[in-house]
């Protein structure tokens, strides 16, 4: 049975602080917000009202929703094939950005495994005796556009290294997750050539994920203290 247990969670002083940080800018913003607050409350009630009638919407199914667990799993396939290839068009410039050589080092390390991740889910769709498709992965999308927005708000240096980890486990949680639960459902239906190489990356970003966190943990994120 594949695993899908994660063991992260490294930068806890940056994550205070940028913690720490927010609620200053939750306060200042809403100390700001009070003075035009009761021109802006007939307008949020309704608006708010809009919003919960929504939510409590039941979702109509796409006209190609998944059908059974193996279309769902092969629509989960497609999305991380997205993801990966959207990762060997972005690490590079999170490598570019970093000033430890260690942090470069292990960023081009992965770029590299994550090169023959694609080729790898290529691999898992033929076995699948499936075509290799890519769809959008919204989650992987903000993940990066996260990723570029830390990248502006943070000068070079020992604080942007802490940042680019920050962000870089971020997405390798994703992953973890990702091949944790394809592994899972390519054994329970019975596709073992398929599942072992969906463990296979699984393991690779588990690596990923415990090195960044002996790096954080160990140097940078004491130098950006
Ligand atoms: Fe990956
Ligand atoms: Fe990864």
């Amino acid at each position: 049975m594949a695993k899908t247990s994660t063991k992260g969670g490294s930068s806890k002083s940056t994550d205070a602080k940028s913690s720490a940080a927010k609620s200053t800018t939750a306060e200042t913003a809403s100390t700001k917000a009070s003075s035009t607050k009761t021109a802006a409350s007939t307008k949020k009630s309704s608006s708010s009202a809009k919003t919960s009638t929504k939510a409590n919407t039941k979702v109509k199914p796409a006209s190609d929703a998944a059908e059974n667990l193996r279309e769902f799993f092969l629509d989960g396939l497609k999305d991380i094939y997205w993801a990966e290839k959207a990762l060997v068009k972005n690490l590079p410039k999170m490598a570019k950005n970093t000033t430890s050589e260690k942090l470069t080092q292990a960023i081009n390390k992965h770029l590299e495994e994550t090169q023959n991740q694609v080729t790898r889910l290529e691999d898992v769709f033929k076995a699948l005796g499936e075509k290799a498709k890519a769809e959008k992965c919204d989650a992987m999308d903000g993940l990066l556009k996260e990723a570029e927005g830390i990248l502006e708000e943070t000068e070079p240096g020992a604080v942007r290294d802490a940042a680019i980890i920050a962000a870089a486990q971020k997405v390798e949680h994703y992953e973890i997750a990702s091949y944790g639960t394809l592994a899972t459902y390519a054994k329970l239906l019975d596709e073992p050539e398929a599942m072992e190489l969906l463990v296979a990356t699984l393991n690779e970003e588990k690596n990923c994920d415990l090195d960044l966190t002996d790096l954080a943990v160990s140097e940078i994120n004491l130098d950006a203290k």
